[in-house]
């Protein structure tokens, strides 16, 4: 992840970020599209569940200057998403629905560039989350 990528991304979140619950609404429509499984996993109303999602990507994207301070509480994260009974698999759709997301939110905002530098993003989220996710996508 270049300082660049970490520019374009604090940018382009910075217009996301507003939109609220539509970026909800999209994400998890997209998710349950690409894999209607996953629907079930989800106990709590989407409303919360996308605020949640929301705040920690604001907490991620404002924090990837100091990357060595967000590790601890992303692998935390990454230990109770097992419990939720999330797999390995389970995190390409939820990029695949993210890119999605923003791409459909932010549209010729999105270049082709910020799509890569979301997709570095998302790949150091994923890899400090799950590492086993990370071993089998390599
Ligand atoms: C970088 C990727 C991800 C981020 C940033 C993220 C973020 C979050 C956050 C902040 C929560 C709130 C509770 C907590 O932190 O434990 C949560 C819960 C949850 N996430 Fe994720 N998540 C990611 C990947 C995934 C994946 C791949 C799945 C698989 C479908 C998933 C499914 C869930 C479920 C089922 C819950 C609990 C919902 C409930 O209690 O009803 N997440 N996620």
């Amino acid at each position: 992840m270049t300082p660049q990528q970490i520019t374009l991304v604090k940018r382009t979140w910075a217009l996301a970020e507003p939109l609220g619950d539509t970026v909800t609404v999209l994400f998890y429509g997209r998710l349950f599209e690409l894999d209607p499984a996953l629907r079930r996993l989800f106990k709590k109303d989407m409303q919360a569940q996308g605020r949640s999602l929301r705040t920690m990507l604001g907490v991620v994207v404002n924090g990837l200057d100091k990357r060595e301070k967000l590790v601890e509480s992303l692998a935390a994260s990454g230990r109770r998403h097992v419990n939720y009974g999330v797999k390995d698999q389970d995190y390409d759709a939820v990029r695949d629905a993210l890119l999605w997301t923003l791409q459909q939110g932010l549209r010729e905002v999105f270049t082709a560039d910020a799509r890569d530098a979301w997709a570095a993003v998302y790949r150091f989220m994923a890899d400090t989350m799950n590492p086993s996710a990370a071993t089998k996508s390599a």
